[in-house]
């Protein structure tokens, strides 16, 4: 175990004997996400490639005898929640982590598991509020938690992020698509995940063993993101009922543009990203799986362009951080945005020889616009969620 690893370990443990005294039945951990190609084509059924992270939320877990739930957030200076499994509706919580255990939570009782109370403790490491799945590996970890506790294996990892998908749609509130959660539940060690979002068939991908991934979060908060990442779904609905298809993953780029009569403008761009988008994902994973990082990066290039021009989610600091990593990294590689975008992260892929030089480059030439470095993280492809 890692000291970083071993850190988090005891610091759930400690949060789980202060609050709740004694020591818990079980500890499951769920990570978080890098989107290495693939963005905002989950909910138009496409294909996304992500990787799960170190950067992890661990859940220590033990049975209670009634239906309450009480659970303490050790990031969040061992804040309490407690809510009763038998309430119906489950009314939400005041802070806004715990209403993601009781999403959780309500969507397991509503997909008819039968819950029984716990005394729940959490602390998590992922950062938050940076587009790397704080939330969704909450989400998964309280339900593998639950699955844990209950003995529940018909529940197996692609159901268990279904419902964390669910608690996101519907009981928080953002239209999401699956990628965040079914990657957290069933990421691979070593590698990426190829998911075809229709069919929830998901092919591991292997990383080259020495290409580093390396995440550099800008500092710049995700704002505005609610609404403007439910705007762009709706557009790319719109684009698909217009050209009579179930979801833009129909399409080819042909068949978009024989389709695009009397298009809105905006929307037809917005079409554009999610149609090329899921080309550029298919050939990045051949691409990565032959160990050809040059292709890799010239599609990660272009996936950028198009989410800077056709899909407008990037900002200028974003575009200014992937050029210095993109002119360090030459044709060994490539960078990009990842996640939903207006702020948070940029995904690299490198040799690692290249990575120190990287983290140089952007040491010396980036601010955000708030006058901070941006922070650099090496990461390792991790396994999904589970028993820790
Ligand atoms: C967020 C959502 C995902 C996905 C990405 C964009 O992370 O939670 O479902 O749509 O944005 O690719």
């Amino acid at each position: 175990m890692s000291g970083a690893a071993g850190a988090l370990q005891a610091r759930v443990l400690g949060q789980f004997r202060a609050s709740h005294g004694g020591a818990p039945a079980l500890v499951v951990q769920a990570p978080g996400r890098v989107n290495l190609i693939g963005e905002h084509t989950d909910y138009n059924d496409g294909y996304v490639l992500p990787c799960a992270i170190g950067y992890r939320t661990l859940v220590a877990a033990r049975p209670r005898a009634d239906t309450l739930v009480r659970v303490a957030a050790a990031d969040c200076g061992g804040a309490v929640d407690s809510f009763d499994l038998a309430d119906d509706p489950l009314p939400h919580a005041a802070a806004p982590w715990a209403d993601y255990v009781r999403g959780m939570a309500w969507a397991m009782r509503d997909a008819g598991h039968a819950l029984r109370g716990a005394d729940l403790a959490i602390a998590g490491d992922v950062p938050q509020g940076s587009g790397l799945s704080s939330s969704a590996s909450l989400q998964v970890a309280v339900g593998q938690a639950f699955k844990s506790l209950q003995g529940l294996d018909a529940l197996d990892p692609t159901a268990l992020a279904r419902l964390a998908q669910r608690a996101e749609n519907d009981f928080v509130g953002c239209r999401c698509g699956i990628m965040d959660q079914l990657i957290s539940a069933r990421g691979v060690a070593g590698h990426a995940l190829l998911i075809d979002c229709r069919s929830l068939e998901a092919t591991p991908v292997p990383l080259p063993r020495d290409v580093a991934v390396l995440i550099v979060e800008s500092r710049i908060s995700r704002g505005l993101v609610d609404s403007e990442y439910n705007r762009r779904r709706e557009q790319c609905e719109a684009a698909a009922r217009h050209c009579s298809v179930a979801a833009l993953r129909d399409l080819d780029l042909a068949s978009l543009e024989a389709g695009a009569a009397g298009l809105e403008a905006t929307t037809l761009r917005r079409a554009r990203h999610v149609v090329t988008e899921n080309a550029r994902t298919l050939a990045a994973a051949q691409a990565l799986a032959a160990g050809d990082l040059d292709r890799v990066g010239r599609l990660m290039a272009a996936s950028h362009a198009s989410m800077r021009d056709d899909f407008e989610i990037t900002l200028p600091a974003i575009d200014r951080l992937v050029d210095i990593l993109a002119n360090t990294i030459g044709t060994a590689g490539g960078a990009r945005m990842t996640g939903g975008g207006f702020g948070g992260c940029v995904v690299a892929l490198l040799p690692e020889e290249r990575v120190e030089a990287a983290r140089a480059a952007v040491q010396a030439q980036y601010r955000s616009p708030a006058g901070e470095p941006a922070r650099v993280h090496l990461c390792r492809a991790g396994a999904g969620a589970g028993l820790v």
